[in-house]
């Protein structure tokens, strides 16, 4: 009986070792040492045996099973173990796979543009300001010196609310705001970029909706000179460190004495090309010495302060930047040309 024990046994292992799934193990398990199985069968015939001899076979076959199952335990362990790095394997990432690439969206050019007059200002220690898009007819005119009735509000064709409110026709009112706020009268130095409102019918180059950034400083010994000097620093940065500028009379309310402000041409080098209309200047934006009754009128005495406004049409510079020959493009969203700047 122990020969056919030991058979059984290495017959077991044997089959054993050839599996690989768990499902054929089982199967083995069964067959080995399920009810049917030839041990169970030995175990019914151990009462055919003597008194002495009982316990011993009953032992053997005890121990063969024991055998056979911590095998079955093994090989169990190591198909689980072989299965889960089989899907480890197979869950691997490739980090040295080229990614799908993700596209980004950008600024628009007008927000660009905008963010770099900002910049340049921000770097001679400016600060932000912004006032509401809907405006009291005061501040837009009144207090700039342009009172009602006066022929200079035709510059601006307004797009009234009520008797009182318009959509502002230009960012100066936030001068005014910005300097009636100040309570102790103290100097100040504001860029105040915004949406500006006219009542134009929109073609090549006007739009009923544009944007500008009003500068404004005032202070105790403020000058033409300072003006100068802030208009060179701005126009090179924007246009290039070659830029001159020059300056010719013109004519605001809100500024005395007022100028517009030209460029030396950054096509031809001032030679005479298209772009400047072969005069070598290029007009980029109108400034001026802040006038005595807007200083008056929110309460900074015009003998001890003297100031100086800036108004960027943000378009304009756009386009003279990058050779924009449509105001309309800028507003169109239309990614083939969004997508060049
Ligand atoms: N507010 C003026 C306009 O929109 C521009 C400007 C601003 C002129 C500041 C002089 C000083 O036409």
């Amino acid at each position: 009986m122990q020969e056919k024990i030991n058979q059984l046994v290495d017959e077991a292992v044997n089959e054993i070792e050839s599996i690989e799934n768990l499902n054929d193990l089982m199967l083995l398990k069964s067959k080995y040492l399920g009810k049917k199985s030839e041990f169970n069968q030995f175990m019914r015939e151990l009462k055919n045996l003597s008194n002495e001899e009982k316990p011993k076979v009953g032992q053997m076959i005890n121990l063969a099973k024991n055998k056979i199952n911590n095998h079955i335990q093994e090989k169990k362990e190591a198909i689980e173990k072989a299965k889960i790095n089989e899907q480890l394997a197979q869950e691997t990432v490739d980090i040295s796979l080229p990614g799908k690439k993700i596209s980004l969206g950008k600024k628009h050019i007008l927000t660009q543009t905008i963010e770099e007059i900002e910049d340049i200002f921000i770097g001679l220690g400016y600060q932000i300001k912004e006032g509401p898009e809907q405006e009291e007819d005061k501040y837009n005119f009144e207090m700039l010196n342009l009172p009602k009735n006066h022929p200079a509000r035709d510059m601006q064709d307004s797009l009234y609310i009520s008797e009182d409110t318009l959509l502002r026709t230009h960012t100066s009112p936030v001068q005014v705001r910005t300097l009636l706020e100040n309570e102790k009268k103290e100097p100040v130095k504001i860029i105040a970029p915004g949406t500006v409102y006219r009542k134009d019918d929109d073609d090549q180059t006007h739009s009923h909706q544009f944007k500008q950034v009003e500068v404004l400083v005032v202070d105790k010994e403020t000058s033409l000179a300072d003006l100068k000097g802030t208009l060179l620093i701005a126009a090179k940065k924007l246009f290039g460190e070659e830029r001159e500028i020059r300056l010719r009379p013109s004519y605001f309310p809100f500024t005395e004495p007022s100028v517009e402000v030209d460029v030396s041409c950054y096509q031809c080098h001032g030679k005479g090309c298209s772009m400047c209309k072969n005069t070598g200047w290029i007009e980029v934006l109108g400034a001026g010495m802040v006038n005595n009754n807007v200083l008056e009128a929110c309460g900074y005495d015009p003998h001890e302060f003297q100031g100086f406004a800036i108004g960027f049409g943000v378009e304009r510079i756009a386009m003279l930047k990058h050779g924009i020959d449509d105001i309309r493009q800028l507003y169109t969203n239309d990614l083939r040309f969004n997508s060049q700047f």
